[in-house]
């Protein structure tokens, strides 16, 4: 499980609840792991996780392209990584492999954690620059 903490803030209100709902839904993909063997609900759970970044994700591309971000493409692109990642555990496992759950709940909690702390860190001068808060 990943815990809300202050230090994953960007101190931008509504990035920061985005944020807080994404590490929320991850945290119910883990719990629906650890209680259940039943495929259905790992897939209705990545389902969720590919709904919610795509729409987080594009939150944020909408900020940067209006606000002119110059690392847009560089951040665009691990968006996208993590998308097309995502899709494909969703094809393995509608295939009947669910074997690998514990890899992908991993990979998802690690790419989140570092992607906000690292990389979505950077555009916090440009965004509170143009008013967001
Ligand atoms: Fe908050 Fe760039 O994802």
């Amino acid at each position: 499980m990943i815990e809300w903490d202050d230090k994953y803030s960007v101190g931008i209100s509504r990035i920061d609840d985005e944020h807080k709902q994404f590490i929320d839904i991850i945290n119910k993909a883990v719990a629906t792991n650890e209680q259940s063997d039943d495929p259905e609900e790992l897939k209705e759970v990545l389902h969720q996780i590919t709904m919610y970044a795509i729409n987080h994700f594009s939150t944020e591309e909408n900020y940067m392209i209006e606000f002119n971000y110059p690392e847009y493409q560089y951040h665009k692109e691990e968006h996208h990584d993590f998308s097309k990642k995502v899709i494909e555990y969703c094809e393995r496992v509608n295939a009947g492999d669910s074997q690998f759950a514990n890899e992908i709940l991993e990979y998802l909690k690690r790419w989140l954690i570092n992607h906000i702390q690292v990389t979505d860190r950077k555009y916090i001068d440009c965004f509170i620059r143009n008013g967001l808060k």
